[in-house]
Formats: C-alpha cells, structure tokens, sequence
C-alpha cells in the first residue's frame, strides 16, 4: 500500500499525490498536509485549496504524545497508562509529573517534583488583596480567571517562554497556586477568611484544608473525601484536543506567558458546552424528582423533547472510561457524607437508557459530568465551584499540551484561514448618496 493519496481535480482533469503523514493503518489517524492541498488550482492566479472545517472535527492541529481517546472503544489513556490503572495505582501529583515530562517519575524525582508543588502554593499577599475586590457573590470561576490572569503582573520573567529553567518555575507555581486560588475565591463567595496552605498535607488534602477549615486548629482531611478528590483530579486532568486544550494552545502560539494562556484556557472550560455540563445534570435529576418519574422523563428523551443530561458524547461511542470509575467510586463516598438522594434517580436513569434500544442504537452512555456533579455535591461543593475543580487539574493538561507546541519546530502562530463569502472590491459612496 502506498502512503500516499491521489486526487483528481475534476475542474481541471489533473492529477495530484499528495504524502501522507504517519500513514500506517491504526486507529491513532493518518493525515495529509493541509498546506499540501494549495497546489491543487484551476489557474496559476488562483489561491488554491483550502480545506473547510469549523470546529475542527477533522482537523490534526498538532502532533501530540500526551493523551489519546478511542472513542469507539471507551479507552482513554495518558501517554500509555490507561485512565483505570491511575485512578487505582497512581495519584495526581505523580499522574501530573508523568503527563507533563512523559514518564513516571523515580522516588527522587517524584520527592523533588512534590516537594517543588508543596512550597509554591502560597500567593503574595497582594493578591490576596486584588481577590477581596471581587464583589460578594462574584462567580468563583470568574474569581479564578482573572486571578490567574493578573498573576502575569507579579511574574514578569515568565515571558520568558524558552528558557527552559523559567517555564520549570511557572510550572511549578501554576499547579501549585491553582487550588490556592480556587480555595481563596470558593471562601470569598462563602464570605468566610481564607486558609493559608499547609504544607504537610498532599494536594488534594490540602485543597479541602483551605476550603473547608474552620475553627479548629489543625484540619484532617477525611481519607476517603481524599482520596475521592485525588481520583477526580487524575480523571480530568487532560483529555486532548478540547475547546480549552485548543485555546491553550492558540494563545500561547503567540508567546504570551503562561499566566495569561491559562486564564484564556480556564474562560474556555467556563462554557456550558464544555466544563459546564455536570451542573446541568444537578438540575436535571432535581427536576425529576423521585425515581418512579424516570421512565416518563426517558419518554420525553426518546420524543426528542429534551436530552438526557450526562449522556452522550461527541467521541466516545462507547461508556466513558471516566464515568465507569466514578460510579462504582460513588457509594464509598456516600458511606462518608450520608447519599446524596440524587444518585437513586441517576442509577434508575442510566440503568433504564442503557436498556433501551433508542439510547443504545445511538450509542449514548452515562459521560464523566453524569457522576461527578453528584458526587461533588455531595463532598459539599456548592454547584458554582465545578467549572473551578475541573480547572485545577486541567491546568497540567493545558500546560502539558502549552509546552508540547513550544518545543514542536512544526508549530507557528495559530492563523486558520477563511473562505471568504463577502463582496468584492466596491466603490466608497459619500453618505448623502446612500439609500
Ligand atoms: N439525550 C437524548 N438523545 C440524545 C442525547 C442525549 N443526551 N445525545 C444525543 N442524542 C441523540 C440525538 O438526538 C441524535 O438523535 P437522532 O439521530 O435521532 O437525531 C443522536 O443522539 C446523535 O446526537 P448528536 O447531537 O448528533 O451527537 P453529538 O456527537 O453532536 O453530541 C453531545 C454530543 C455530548 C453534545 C450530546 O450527546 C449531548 O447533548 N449530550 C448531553 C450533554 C452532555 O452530557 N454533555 C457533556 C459531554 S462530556 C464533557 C467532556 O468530555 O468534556
């Protein structure tokens, strides 16, 4: 088999073999060049041609080693681990190491790399100070986007984008001062003061020390909210080429530093149609009320009346990997917090749609946003703060893919093409001849 492709342009009658990329036959892809398609041409004047994809549902932006999806298959793995062997044998401090350096860390490394990540988290006092500004019932994400954004103010050398030992550093302080700052706008909102980090707990413990410490004076994280937190992180911390991998990606082709490209990236994840979803599944199971109203609210579904939130996926075709691990992670968080009475509706949901041929045939299953509202809920989050608990982790994905396009010699400054549909080249008339 050649690795090639041959078009015909039928405009013209000529022949074109194009190269293609990475040919061989798996499921990871193959490609051609785009710029490849330019000499296809009816005349010499002609621009040439441009492939048309809004959203980039067929387009290969990059190359990458650092996640990969099989839809189909419901795999998801970060640089070969599969998603389940992390959530059970890893946590997120060395899952965070590995899928930004490539492999898992030695004793030593993972010492240094945590040790690095524990003495960063605080935020200078000024901030602290810029965050009181936020109005009392500012949303936290916003909180958090801008906050990070204006941590550029603080870092000037971190334009440096690189030098390799000032990327090391912003690394260090942006996965570090992520929960700092999530924490700090969460306890804003609450109009509570904020809890400075302690140093002897891990990340997620810590996270939940500076969210939820009251009075006493040392906190204890419950193991299993810990845990359960750990997991959550390890499960979005990267996932491809998403809307806010893309943005990550996009703005810091133009060498901003990374504070700023992280806040970019964070406004994507705010979306509804993107780290939003979970918070539509709280409403939706409210909205039904009691498991004996699940068959009728199925029928609406099926009707094409409304859409059953948490299912469904654009890649996966198959249960996704991460909803798989949350549900059966879901009852051993309850035993600690007492059930959230949502989750008997969600199990009546999914175990009634996954029989049913109209979900089945469309190969709609339960997606990740499905349990993790419930359950985040049910650690005491109020729904505003999920956008906020996505944005942590995915802060190691954003950063991962950021460096990735750095050091690919492939990559330019993001610039798509359009095909322009407007006029052409028309005469100015003075306004008092305009109709
Ligand atoms: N409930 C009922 N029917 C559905 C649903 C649903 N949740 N999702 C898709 N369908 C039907 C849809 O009506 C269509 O039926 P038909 O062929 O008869 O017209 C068919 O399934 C294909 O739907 P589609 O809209 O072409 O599929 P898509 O790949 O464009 O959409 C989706 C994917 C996630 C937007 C969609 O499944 C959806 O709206 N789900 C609910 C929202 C949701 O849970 N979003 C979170 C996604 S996970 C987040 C992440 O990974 O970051």
């Amino acid at each position: 088999m050649a690795d090639s492709l041959t078009i015909i342009d039928n405009r013209t009658g000529k022949k074109y073999d194009l190269p293609i990329m990475y040919g061989t036959y798996n499921n990871y892809g193959a490609a051609i060049k785009a710029a490849d398609l330019r000499q296809i041409k009816v005349a010499d004047d002609d621009f040439g041609m441009l492939s048309y994809d809004p959203g980039f549902t067929n387009t290969a932006s990059c190359k990458s080693s650092v996640c990969f999806i099989d839809g189909e298959r419901g795999i998801l793995h970060y640089r070969g681990y599969h998603i389940e062997k992390l959530a059970e044998r890893s946590n997120f401090l060395e899952t965070a190491y590995m899928i930004l350096h490539g492999e898992l860390p030695t004793k030593t490394q993972l010492e240094d790399w945590s040790w690095n990540i524990t003495h960063h988290t605080m935020i200078h006092e000024q901030i602290k100070k810029f965050m009181d500004g936020f109005h009392y019932d500012a949303h936290p994400m916003g909180i958090l986007i801008s906050t990070v954004a204006a941590l550029s103010t603080f870092y000037p050398e971190a334009k440096k984008v690189r030098d390799l030992e000032t990327r090391k550093l912003e690394i260090y302080r942006l996965v570090a001062k992520m929960p700092t700052i999530a924490a700090f706008a969460y306890r804003h909102s609450m109009g509570l003061p904020y809890v400075y980090p302690d140093n002897e707990l891990s990340y997620a413990g810590n996270f939940l020390n500076m969210l939820f410490k009251m009075a006493e004076l040392k906190y204890k994280p419950n193991e299993v909210l810990e845990k359960a937190l750990d997991v959550l992180f390890i499960l979005h911390a990267d996932h491809e080429q998403n809307c806010s991998a893309n943005v990550m990606r996009g703005v810091g082709s133009s060498l901003p530093d990374p504070y700023v490209s992280i806040a970019s990236a964070a406004a994507a994840l705010y979306g509804p149609l993107h780290g939003g979803a979970n918070e539509q599944v709280l409403r939706m199971l409210k909205e039904i009320g009691s498991k004996d109203k699940v068959p009728e609210y199925i029928k609406r579904a099926k009707s094409g009346e409304i859409r059953l939130m948490g299912f469904g996926h654009r890649v996966y075709k198959n249960y996704d990997p991460r909803a798989r691990i949350l549900r059966e992670m879901a009852p051993k968080v309850f035993e600690v917090t007492g059930k959230n009475p949502l989750l008997d509706i969600a199990l009546e949901l999914g175990r009634i749609a996954l029989e049913d041929d109209y979900f089945v045939s469309r190969k709609l299953y339960p997606n990740v946003d499905f349990y993790s509202g419930i359950i985040y809920q049910a650690i005491g989050f109020p729904v505003d703060m999920f956008p906020v608990l996505f944005a942590i982790p995915r802060t190691v994905g954003w950063l991962a893919q950021w460096q990735e396009m750095l050091d690919d010699a492939d990559q330019k400054i993001a610039r798509p093409r359009q095909v322009y549909t407007g006029y052409d080249i028309r005469d100015y008339i003075p306004i008092e001849k305009r109709k």
